[in-house]
């Protein structure tokens, strides 16, 4: 299995790395991509990448963190050389928290994408409460390529994400008993589009819920998708692997054989 969401780049995990670490390959998570969202996650992720062959870099600026820190482009440019950082993320919008510099976010998020675009990655994207306006941006560059993370929004714009060419990542909450949305969003999505993720320590699956997530956690999603979709553990696993591969090109890992 692989992680394609998770955040053991800043505390709480990574103040007890090496155990989380082990876990989740004990646990068959045998790859897994540390997500940044600003300077401090971003270069952690990084020298994580390069202590441990299973963790890959994502590098971005968050939408939740455009008022506190300055987008170096330049810096985010010369990290993307990295062999080891397989994405620009996450990066987007978010309208929950706050508001009022929707003018930034917008700005932010497109300097990025133009970064992803002309360094040829992915982008992993977080939408809340914005996936209109996400919708309304990426449409305008139909040759990027990248993924929604843990997308729990308005079922109605997944098909249009999906004839963009985007993949949908499922995280724990596919596992909640009212997650009535992204059950049906997890139906829906093609299975050449799905991934599979944690965001810990956030959205802890069921038997876990509340609880400090961690990429070893990431069966119990994969299991739940495998159930909703009428597939084995096995065939959810090889889909999911396949899918992450074919998006994260410069994973270059070898087909798994894991469960
Ligand atoms: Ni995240």
């Amino acid at each position: 299995m692989i992680d394609t969401h998770t955040h053991i780049n800043t505390v709480p995990l990574l103040s007890d790395i090496d155990n989380i670490v082990s876990r989740a390959n004990k646990n068959n998570v045998l790859h897994m991509i540390a997500v940044g969202m600003n300077k401090k996650a971003n270069q952690q992720g990084i020298l994580l990448s390069e202590k441990y062959p299973c963790i890959y870099a994502a590098i971005g600026l968050h939408p939740s963190d455009v008022n506190d820190e300055q987008l170096d482009i330049e810096q985010l440019e010369q990290q993307a050389k990295h062999n080891k950082v397989v994405a620009i993320g996450e990066i987007g919008i978010d309208l929950y928290w706050v508001k009022d510099n929707f003018v930034l976010q917008k700005e932010v998020f497109i300097k990025q994408i133009e970064l992803a675009l002309s360094v040829d990655l992915p982008v992993i994207i977080h939408s809340r409460n914005s996936a209109n306006e996400i919708y309304d941006i990426v449409e305008n560059y139909p040759s990027l390529r990248g993924v929604m993370h843990c997308y729990s929004e308005n079922v109605e714009l997944l098909d249009k994400f999906i004839d963009l060419g985007f993949y949908i990542g499922v995280g724990g909450i596919v596992t909640f008993k009212n997650a009535k949305e992204v059950i049906e969003i997890a139906k829906k999505t093609p299975l050449d589009r799905l991934l599979v993720e944690t965001d810990a320590p956030y959205l802890a699956p069921v038997p876990y819920r509340g609880k400090t997530n961690e990429p070893a956690y990431t069966a119990y999603t994969l299991s739940k998708l495998a159930e909703i979709r009428g597939l084995t553990i096995a065939e959810m696993d090889r889909i999911t692997t396949d899918n992450t591969v074919r998006l994260f090109t410069k994973m270059n890992i070898q087909k798994q054989t894991s469960l």
